[in-house]
């Protein structure tokens, strides 16, 4: 195909001077002496090049570049006209004709604007090809990229649910764990339970919201793990604890946050669990922190912690308080012990313990 060249000119001597000049040097020449009958040729052999005459008796120049391109879109065209023929320079730019020769032909020029076309074509058809291939390559890339998102989409809803059942066996480990030291001690067997369930009632009626509540329930059941490094002894002495004896008890809050420590999403958590012995004047323990300066989940938790123990037997004390003293000491102690709003949330939830 590349070296196939058609004529279509009505001068007899023009058409065979073209082939004669072309076909010495390889290529295939045919020849229309109407443009019709050029068109069905090209139709059949599909030449790359069409040396074409400005003008045709049987049908006008528009017309049959516009068919001609109609059967091949990139085809190259060298219009030929005389020298008087002026408006041909402005037709073949009109027409998007890839070049024009002014008769009498000469056969140099014959030969180079052929060559010259057609390589002008080869260049053409290869960017296209290349185009083209860049365009399947993107479109390849484009599939590849969206098969590649959907899997790490399915990869990271796996993982996060594998990190959420992590989570929750490690949360129900340290659970078990907590209930375990409330089951050391037998006055104190169901303790985390309560403190959970008053500091949830107290937490809804100040309208915590709702991941920060989690995180004062979860804490609540954790509250106290640090007494896991407590000795026996200690938490069920009958009598009052000696001050080096209450300084080891204080630990607890410590040792319950550093067992927490390397779980980072437990930050809210650990911290609660650091301060659910500190007072709202900052005479409590560990770091002493006053007023809102201490995590409002501890704030809380201190309130419901002291209830449910003075409610409760102690190894000191063989009956717990009626709710009545329980809730007059809670009273007595706002602002000093506890954070007054934190008091006046307990009163108005206490009837629902
Ligand atoms: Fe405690």
């Amino acid at each position: 195909m590349e070296n196939k060249v058609l004529v279509i000119d009505m001068e007899e001597s023009s058409c065979q001077q073209i082939r004669n000049v072309l076909m010495t040097r390889g290529y295939s020449v045919s020849i229309a002496q109407t443009a019709k009958i050029g068109l069905m040729t090209q139709e059949s052999l599909r030449c790359s090049l069409i040396f074409l005459d400005f003008h045709m008796n049987d049908l006008d120049l528009r017309s049959i570049v516009r068919e001609l391109k109609r059967l091949n879109e990139n085809i190259a065209i060298i219009l030929m006209g005389h020298s008087d023929q002026q408006n041909l320079v402005a037709e073949a730019l009109n027409l998007n004709i890839s070049d024009y020769l002014y008769k009498p032909l000469r056969p140099e020029e014959i030969y180079f604007k052929t060559k010259h076309a057609l390589e002008e074509k080869k260049t053409v058809f290869s960017s296209s090809r290349v185009m083209q291939g860049v365009e399947e390559k993107n479109i390849s890339l484009q599939k590849q990229n969206l098969l590649l998102a959907r899997r790490i989409e399915e990869s990271t809803k796996n993982l996060s649910k594998l990190y959420e059942d992590l989570r929750e066996t490690y949360m129900r480990t340290i659970k078990a764990l907590a209930h375990a030291i409330d089951a050391r001690d037998h006055y104190t067997s169901s303790h985390s339970d309560n403190v959970t369930h008053y500091a949830e009632l107290i937490a809804r009626q100040m309208n915590v919201e709702m991941t920060y509540l989690e995180d004062i329930k979860d804490a609540c059941q954790l509250h106290d793990l640090g007494k896991i490094g407590v000795h026996d002894n200690l938490l069920g002495k009958p009598s009052s604890l000696t001050i080096e004896e209450f300084e080891e008890v204080k630990q607890h809050a410590v040792k319950g946050a550093q067992i927490l420590e390397p779980l980072r999403y437990l930050d809210h958590v650990i911290d609660i669990v650091k301060h659910h012995h500190e007072r709202w004047d900052g005479a409590g323990y560990p770091d002493k922190l006053k007023g809102e300066d201490i995590p409002l989940g501890a704030r809380i938790m201190t309130v419901a912690d002291s209830y449910d123990a003075m409610i409760s037997a102690r190894p000191y004390r063989k009956v717990g308080m009626i709710q009545r003293d329980a809730i007059d000491e809670i009273v007595k102690n706002s602002g000093t012990q506890f954070d007054p709003k934190v008091v006046e949330a307990f009163l108005k939830v206490v009837p629902q313990f």
